[in-house]
């Protein structure tokens, strides 16, 4: 009799856990609990056990009928809340915020985008950087005092004896022999654009910042190409009217060496409250140094080149007409600055 009530509780349990609907379970319920139920009937029989054995039947019997009634209630339970979780597919949804392009990153597109319209090929040279492409090569001795304009930072690791000490680079101009040795022979047209680093951070420099070197390496290369390819930028970057002026300046790794600027977009060059005299800087540029050309085993007298790097949140800003009170704020994860754009 003990082994019947257990078959009919298991039987029942199978039943209620495998229930759908609610109206199953009643039913379920009727079959075993009710007046004619297959639990409620059992009792009927006590008349079949032993009299020793009566008391340990009747309690086996409860406790399998109270089993039932409890995981009919929680079976129902569980089965109404996943009623109320049903949704109705009709109803519209909500729509998910969408991020974009941060605006370094689209920056840095569009320079690539400008650059590889007259065939330069966009490259990336290495951030963590041997000396001898940062500076040595560059016709920048070890201890050469002009080092001192680019507050390196240094890798505390061994020296190496023919690259020297490791550092971050702290300009892309490092890619410009690195290319020499990839390409060989000319012709070289490359855009560099990376991170670079110096020690340097306040509302107007961060310690990482991005720069776009451009090379041109080949036969019969002048200045005059140079001026056509950084009025060709100044044009498709920042506007049609837009024109570059070349101021002479020094450079180790160039020369002649040029500042560059650009005529001012709001005064087209008159002169204003935001330039002053009618020109923004833009920055660096000149002939590539022979000795560099020979670091990169280029015959200098066979081949000549020019070579410009700037700075990638610099033409940014001046594009944008951004004026931030922190150039770092576009490092920062604030999404109150970031959504803006
Ligand atoms: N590397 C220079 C800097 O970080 C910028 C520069 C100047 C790059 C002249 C050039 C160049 O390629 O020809 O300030």
């Amino acid at each position: 009799m003990q082994e019947e009530i257990i078959s009919i509780k298991n039987e029942a349990i199978a039943q209620i856990t495998a229930a759908s609907e609610i109206s199953e379970l009643e039913n379920i319920r009727i079959a075993y609990l009710g007046r004619n139920g297959k639990l409620t009937t059992l009792i009927k029989r006590i008349k079949e056990v032993p009299q020793n054995q009566r008391v340990q039947f009747g309690s086996t019997l409860n406790d399998a009928k109270k089993t039932v009634e409890s995981l009919i209630s929680s079976q129902k339970n569980s089965l109404q809340n996943s009623v109320r979780e049903w949704f109705d597919p009709t109803i519209p949804g909500i729509k998910p915020k969408i991020g974009h392009i941060h605006l370094i990153t689209a920056t840095i597109d569009k320079i690539s985008e400008v650059f590889g319209r007259i065939g330069f090929e966009r490259m990336r040279y290495p951030e963590v950087e041997w000396d001898f492409f940062a500076f040595e090569a560059l016709n920048m001795p070890v201890a050469h005092p002009a080092r001192d304009e680019w507050e390196t930072f240094f890798v505390d690791v061994p020296e190496n004896a023919k690259y020297g000490k490791i550092v971050l680079t702290p300009h892309t101009s490092n890619g410009q022999v690195r290319e020499m040795l990839r390409v060989k022979d000319p012709p070289i047209r490359m855009v560099n654009i990376a991170k670079c680093y110096r020690r340097q951070s306040d509302i107007s420099h961060s310690q990482m910042f991005h720069q776009f070197e451009g090379l041109v390496v080949d036969k019969n290369i002048s200045v005059v190409n140079l001026k056509g390819t950084l009025d060709y930028f100044a044009q498709s970057f920042f506007g049609k009217d837009r024109k570059t002026r070349l101021r002479p300046y020094h450079f180790q790794f160039t020369e002649p060496s040029f500042e560059i600027d650009i005529s001012c977009g709001v005064c087209k060059g008159k002169g204003c409250k935001v330039c002053k005299a009618g020109w923004l800087e833009l920055g660096g540029a000149g002939m590539v140094h022979p000795n560099v050309l020979k670091a990169g085993g280029i015959d200098p007298k066979k081949y000549s080149g020019f070579a410009f790097g700037w700075g990638v949140e610099r033409v940014l800003m001046m594009r944008s007409g951004l004026n931030v009170p922190d150039l770092r704020v576009l490092y920062s994860p604030d999404l109150r600055f970031l959504t803006q754009f």
